[in-house]
């Protein structure tokens, strides 16, 4: 009975922990550099992973949430990978950003910011999480905006923390690379704080990054008590906790 119960656990957690990737700068099975995501239209439930690939080589990018009205810009209280640099001939693993959805039930619209050699934001270098496929706010409306803004891109840097979605920890810096957050912090204090970023007024949201290798200073995502946040936030710790719940019960 218990065991039966455990197994149901197990296969609720092996749901909740989908993944998705997501090409960064280049098409799978091609060479080079795009500026592109690679799929840019997602659609993910809460708790799914979408764990960023930075794979275009050589490549500048970085995976930056925006709003649908203003595409270019990073957002106050978004997610932000930095920069990452990959140089060119680069074939290893490539450094990764996983960012775990929070919010299915808005679009999540994201950009690269990089500017060099041109503007990726107006290359269509953008994606969106959940976006409508009809109607008013489709990716395409999305990203023709992008492509027509006026702004080259903003340059503040966004947290660990977005709405919707939020990551634990910046892309690992590669050996021959470097993984960059730069510019200044955006405010995290959106006022209308969505779900997900927890209740605690005082509660990191990984803003404190700044220029430097970043390998290690990015927060944590707000602790919750809600055990479906606890298992994204780290699945074998959750695991555990709940198999000692059944073992209690
Ligand atoms: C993304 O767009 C492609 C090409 O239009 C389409 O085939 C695919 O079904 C879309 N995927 C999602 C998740 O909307
Ligand atoms: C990557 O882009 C950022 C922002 O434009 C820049 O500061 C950084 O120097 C670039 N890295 C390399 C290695 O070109
Ligand atoms: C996903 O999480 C958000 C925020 O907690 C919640 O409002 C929404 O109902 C959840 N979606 C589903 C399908 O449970
Ligand atoms: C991203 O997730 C992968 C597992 O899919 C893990 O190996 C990697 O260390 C994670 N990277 C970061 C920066 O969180």
């Amino acid at each position: 009975m218990q065991l039966l119960t455990c197994f149901a656990v197990l296969s609720a957690v092996a749901v909740a922990s989908a993944q998705v990737f997501v090409d960064v700068g280049r098409s799978p099975g091609s060479g080079g550099s795009v500026f592109r995501f690679v799929p840019n239209n997602i659609t993910a439930s809460n708790g799914t992973v979408i764990t960023f690939r930075f794979t275009g080589s050589p490549g500048n990018h970085t995976v930056t949430q925006s709003t649908f009205d203003d595409p270019c810009n990073p957002m106050a209280g978004g997610f932000d990978s930095g920069n990452v640099y990959i140089p060119p001939g680069f074939t290893a693993t490539p450094p990764l950003f996983n960012l775990t959805v929070t919010d299915d039930t808005q679009p999540i619209w994201f950009f690269c910011k990089d500017l060099r050699p041109i503007p990726h934001c107006q290359q269509e270098m953008v994606g969106a999480i959940n976006a409508p496929t009809s109607g008013e706010y489709t990716l395409q409306a999305f990203a023709q905006s992008a492509m027509r803004a006026s702004n080259p891109a903003g340059q503040g840097q966004g947290g660990l923390v977005g709405q919707g979605a939020s990551a634990a920890a910046l892309p690992a810096p590669i050996s021959n690379g470097v993984s960059l957050a730069i510019g200044a912090p955006l405010s995290t204090s959106a006022g209308s704080s969505p779900s997900g970023t927890g209740a605690s007024p005082s509660a990191s949201t990984g803003a404190s990054h700044t220029s430097g290798a970043t390998s290690s200073t990015g927060s944590a995502p707000t602790p919750t008590t809600n055990a479906a946040a606890v298992m994204r936030g780290s699945p074998l710790v959750a695991l555990a906790a709940v198999a000692f719940g059944i073992m209690l019960a």
